[in-house]
């Protein structure tokens, strides 16, 4: 490629150079190097649409100085989309930088990325924190990042014999019953439509719904439950339920954590109490390197939130841009005409 030149990866041509063994690995390579302070990496900015249209747009910007990559992501979600327009709710964008000039050097779909390094921090968390030998996993809110966190805590915890999908709508908890069932004839796939029953009788849970309200509160986690949060709105009741409380990116965390439920709670006519660093237990990234200590007994009930770190998204997108350019493939667009 020439100087001012940019690469354009789609989704299609995304997915010949990424799948979900090398997301995951990466995904944890990156949470590692953000416990290392090898690093930069603020907190995501959002930009809410509301009340002119349902949705918000997230920008994710880092550096890494594994691979000098430089990158932003930029992550729209619509809950609407799926059933209005048949689009996704999550979208994601990532621009690739050269860190030396910083004239961009790729911009490619980062739909895909998300939904894998997504589910992969599922499987980290679930690695690093659930029971070993767990055997059963329920999945709230069957849509993409449900689907991608089930494939990836299949890979981290060979042990599971049993999924639950727990969905609000019938149709979605369905294709993912079906779907699953395709892909893993040996696990038993059912369905309900009340998470409540599964915190006392599962493993492991995953939250990730499209849901304005907290659900984790109304339930009451059973022994050694590990509960991993891809999307819930954590309050104060919800973490107070859990002997330990570990999260992706702190400050982040309590940061979208205090925003969304007091805006949920605003909404609803409810007490708000906000989060602090003192309910933290500890970051993941700190549990894979060995400085927090993890699950240290089997009926400890565990709650992991996630509300996602640029450099997952960066690490996998450098990795499929710098195999795009060794195959040639992708469209070279002229950018800056120099
Ligand atoms: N933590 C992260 O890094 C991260 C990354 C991407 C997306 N997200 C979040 O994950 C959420 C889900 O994204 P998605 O792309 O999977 O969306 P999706 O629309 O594909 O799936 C959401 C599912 O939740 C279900 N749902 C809604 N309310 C429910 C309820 N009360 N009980 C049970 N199910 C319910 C919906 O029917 C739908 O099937 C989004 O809101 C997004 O903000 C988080």
């Amino acid at each position: 490629m020439k100087q001012g030149q940019v690469l354009f990866l789609s989704r299609n041509e995304v997915a010949r150079y990424i799948d979900g063994q090398e997301a995951l690995e990466l995904t944890e390579k990156s949470i590692e190097e953000f416990a290392l302070g090898n690093t930069n990496n603020p907190s995501k900015l959002i930009l809410p649409c509301f009340p002119y249209h349902n949705g918000h747009i997230n920008s994710m910007p880092s550096y890494m100085k594994y691979g000098d990559t430089a990158g932003v992501k930029v992550v729209s979600v619509y809950n609407d989309n799926p059933k209005k327009y048949g689009l996704p709710t999550t979208i994601g964008t990532i621009i690739l930088y050269d860190p030396e000039t910083g004239m961009p050097k790729a911009i490619m779909d980062g739909t895909l990325i998300t939904d894998l390094r997504t589910g992969a921090v599922s499987g980290i968390n679930a690695k690093y924190l659930a029971r070993k030998g767990s055997t059963s996993l329920c999945i709230v809110g069957a849509g993409v990042q449900g689907y991608t966190s089930m494939e990836m805590i299949l890979r981290t915890m060979p042990d599971i014999r049993r999924v639950i999908a727990c969905d609000l709508a019938s149709q979605r908890r369905e294709e993912f019953i079906a779907k699953g069932r395709q892909a893993y004839p040996d696990i038993e796939f059912s369905g309900i439509d009340d998470h409540t029953r599964a915190l006392q009788e599962t493993d492991i849970l995953v939250y990730a719904t499209s849901a304005d309200r907290p659900l984790l509160e109304n339930g009451k986690p059973g022994p050694g439950v590990t509960v991993i949060t891809v999307c819930e709105l954590l309050t104060r009741k919800s973490v107070g339920m859990f002997d330990h409380w570990f999260v992706d990116f702190a400050e982040c965390a309590l940061e979208r954590y205090n925003e969304g439920g007091k805006d949920s709670a605003d909404a609803r006519g409810v007490a708000w109490e906000d989060l602090t660093m003192s309910d933290i237990a500890g970051e993941i990234g700190d549990v894979i390197i060995g400085k927090t200590a993890g699950r240290v007994s089997d009926d400890q009930k565990i709650l992991a939130g996630a509300v996602g770190i640029s450099v997952e998204d960066i690490i996998c997108a450098e990795s499929v841009f710098q195999k795009a350019m060794a195959d040639g493939a992708g469209k070279i667009l002229d950018f800056q005409d120099l």
